[in-house]
């Protein structure tokens, strides 16, 4: 892939996440332009951009929530040999609903290997080695509890990774995602890697 597709790849991912917030939840937007990418995401690095499915744009949605609630999200993260344990919590009732409906989603994603994926260069790792993830997924009244471990170093690593990046995102929202993107495209293998 040259860089001039993956700078449009780039401009296409926040351009959906803009779409999803515009259009709102159920936005024909994101169903109509196949949000982002859509038809055309085969040409770009599956890695880093992933195919739309039928829950896409209903899981693009949650992700522009959280995004706009960031602030009202509290997140910590434990560190273990083999993985990580987080606990991601709100006291706003609807903020709380939605990191529920993300992590419900995206583990059951996890579990079927329906990557989803904007920018990060862990969660294809994830994906790849789904059959060597152990989860444990508790609700709580405010949020949930995840605990992910795998006997692979490179998936724990990237467990923790991955977790980081999360809780970089809870914390400064959608500037931390812009950061991201552009530090990846910065390192010169785009969104190749
Ligand atoms: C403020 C923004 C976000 C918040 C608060 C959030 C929250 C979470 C949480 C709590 C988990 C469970 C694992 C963990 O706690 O580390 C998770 C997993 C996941 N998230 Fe997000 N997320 C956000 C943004 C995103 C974005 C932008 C994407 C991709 C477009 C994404 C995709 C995923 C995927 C695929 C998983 C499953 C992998 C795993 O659980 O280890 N998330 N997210």
């Amino acid at each position: 892939m040259n860089r001039f597709l993956q700078l449009a790849a780039g401009a296409a991912a926040v351009l959906a996440l803009g779409a999803a917030a515009a259009m709102g939840p159920h936005g024909g937007m994101m169903g109509g332009m196949g949000g982002m990418g859509g038809g055309h995401s085969h040409m770009l690095s599956p890695a880093m951009l992933t195919r739309q499915d039928a829950g896409s744009a209903a899981d693009m949605a949650v992700v522009r929530d959280l995004f706009a609630s960031h602030a009202k999200i509290r997140r910590s993260v434990t560190r273990l040999p083999d993985g990580v344990r987080t606990v991601t919590e709100s006291n706003d009732p609807e903020v709380a609903r939605s990191i529920q409906a993300h992590v419900a989603s995206m583990s059951q994603r996890l579990q079927e290997g329906r990557e989803f994926n904007v920018f990060s260069e862990t969660l294809p790792v994830l994906f790849a080695n789904r059959d060597r993830i152990v989860s444990k997924v508790e609700m709580t009244a405010t949020g949930a509890i995840v605990t992910r471990t795998s006997s692979d170093p490179k998936v724990a690593a990237a467990l923790q990774a991955h977790a980081a990046e999360v809780s970089e995102l809870a914390q400064d929202g959608m500037a931390a995602f812009h950061r991201g993107m552009m530090r990846r495209m910065a390192l010169g293998g785009g969104m190749m890697r």
